[in-house]
């Protein structure tokens, strides 16, 4: 049974891929580098003993996606191969819409065509908004998001449901809060390009003395600290909720699947307690400012991931501070890489 995994070289696609060939699954991973490095491949082989198929095909190119399903059975697709830098699809919304969800639709044909079913999509909590209350479950009202980026995940759930239906096939819709943490064998990460725009891989960059100082965006939002709140969830974890998705929709009777789960741990983290968290975690000193707020940041968000427990049976099971040393193991990597 062999599953494709658009962008399977990047962030949580490479974690994901690991636990899918530690389950036993043969994997494709179609990956045009343009968010990763060739060596995470290598790495992915070493971690899981396994060699994953790999092409580093554009999926904008619907003829080499072809070729792709001409040489393998395929029985399912996990699909990451996305952009996803909020600040810059404000302004390359178009390159975002061609990059999100042509892809997506190049993928779909060859479903449609073929009768495959069985397909997991990224998605994010960045479609709840700034939820009323918290916290945020999955039926929660959805805001359409101000930024681009946000719509083409919204677009891309809609456009999977429509799917689903139209064509009997069977979808799952994974919302996450905020991934972060590296591989235990400080071998897979997050590569950040040029100036990290998230939190953890500019806090890490900072402790690192790559960057001076963190700036924190905003200390007058409504919480207990004054900085905003989110949800950090443990990447192999959500890597692993990728494969309960899978097996959920392959295990399931019905001809018509659209499953919707929220992914995240249920505690939410102020972005002070994020920065003390990783100095007491690692025993470095991160040098912070605090900045006015960031332009289209919300408040607070964390997930209630009760239906994800109840149905695919998973959950979070990595504390922030755990997943902090994580991290700092990958930078120390990728610091020993770079001399
Ligand atoms: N932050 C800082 N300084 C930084 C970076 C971030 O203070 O240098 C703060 C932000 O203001 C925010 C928190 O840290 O309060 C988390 O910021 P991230 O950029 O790491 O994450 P966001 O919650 O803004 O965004 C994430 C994903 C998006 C997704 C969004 C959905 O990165 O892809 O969640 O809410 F759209």
């Amino acid at each position: 049974m062999a599953i494709l995994v658009t962008g399977g070289l990047g962030y949580i696609g490479s974690h994901t891929v690991v636990e899918l060939l530690n389950n036993g699954f043969d994997v494709v991973i179609v990956d045009d580098l343009s968010n990763s490095e060739k060596f995470i491949l290598k790495n992915i082989e070493e971690v899981a003993g396994k060699k994953p198929v790999f092409y580093p095909f554009d999926l904008k190119r619907r003829e080499l996606l072809t070729q792709v399903f001409d040489a393998h059975q395929i029985d399912g697709c996990i699909n990451f191969a996305a952009s996803k830098a909020v600040g810059e699809s404000q302004v390359k919304p178009i390159d975002y819409y061609e990059n999100n969800l042509f892809t997506l639709i190049n993928i779909l044909q060859e479903f449609k065509e073929r009768g495959i079913s069985n397909f997991i999509f990224s998605s994010s909590c960045t479609v709840y908004g700034q939820a009323e209350k918290m916290p945020i479950d999955e039926n929660t009202p959805l805001k359409m998001p101000e930024s681009v980026y946000g719509k083409t995940k919204q677009m891309g759930e809609e456009i999977l449901i429509d799917f689903a239906k139209a064509y009997n096939r069977k979808i799952s819709l994974l919302r996450y809060f905020n991934p972060i943490g590296a591989h235990p064998s400080g071998k897979l990460g997050e590569l950040p390009l040029g100036i990290p725009n998230n939190l953890i891989p500019y806090v890490t960059q900072t402790a690192a003395g790559i960057r001076e100082k963190l700036s924190i965006w905003g200390d007058d939002y409504d919480t207990e600290d004054g900085t905003a709140v989110r949800d950090y969830i443990y990447v192999v974890d959500l890597a692993k909720a990728h494969v309960s998705a899978l097996k959920n929709l392959l295990h399931s009777n019905e001809e018509t699947v659209i499953d919707i789960f929220n992914l995240g741990t249920g505690k939410g983290s102020s972005v002070l307690e994020v920065v003390k968290a990783f100095e007491t975690a690692n025993d470095v000193k991160v040098p912070y400012q605090i900045c006015a707020r960031r332009e289209g940041d919300i408040t607070i968000a964390y997930a209630n991931a009760d239906k994800a427990e109840k149905e695919l049976h998973w959950k979070s099971e990595t504390s922030l501070e755990e997943s902090l040393r994580t991290v700092w193991k990958w930078q120390q990597y990728l610091d020993s890489r770079a001399v």
